[in-house]
């Protein structure tokens, strides 16, 4: 039995240790909201957050979180309405496919939890690691500093 905390609910899961956190929390508990991308730390599309902290879900074995806060983008999404990180999102249209955008926000909302007024630079290094394909990072790092207002 692996021990996981997603989102504030606890849940006892009869699952390998080895099987990734991503395949856990959209296959069994039903989480849809983070994305496969790459499947090898690469590309951003499946982060969470761990204690707060951005991490690649694709690649951690479930077993190294247990016990542990995992928040997912449905997490910080409030019961009604937009984060402020989303409603920035929606005001400056940012997505175009919008496959990427869930990692990007809850990589954009653990930068500005920590710093809440991100210079360029801080947003370009801690968004480096989510890749977007369709080229948004313009509009990303406009929506972070609207965040930030
Ligand atoms: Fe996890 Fe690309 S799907 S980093």
């Amino acid at each position: 039995m692996i021990s996981l905390t997603v989102n504030g609910v606890s849940h006892q899961l009869d699952i390998e240790g080895d099987t990734p956190l991503l395949w856990v929390v959209r296959d069994i508990l039903n989480l849809k909201g983070s994305k496969f991308g790459c499947g090898a730390g690469l590309c951003g599309a499946c982060t969470m957050h761990l204690n707060g902290q951005p991490i690649r879900t694709c690649i951690m074995p479930v077993s190294a979180v247990a016990g542990q806060q995992i928040t997912t983008i449905e997490g910080i999404t409030p019961a009604q309405g937009l984060s402020p990180v989303q409603q920035a999102w929606t005001e400056l249209n940012v997505p175009q496919c919008g496959y990427c955008q869930s990692g990007q926000i809850m990589s954009a909302s653990a930068l500005l939890a920590s710093n809440p007024n991100p210079s360029d630079q801080d947003i370009d290094n801690a968004m480096s690691g989510n890749i977007c394909r369709c080229g948004t990072y313009p509009r990303i790092r406009k929506a972070i500093h609207r965040a930030a207002e």
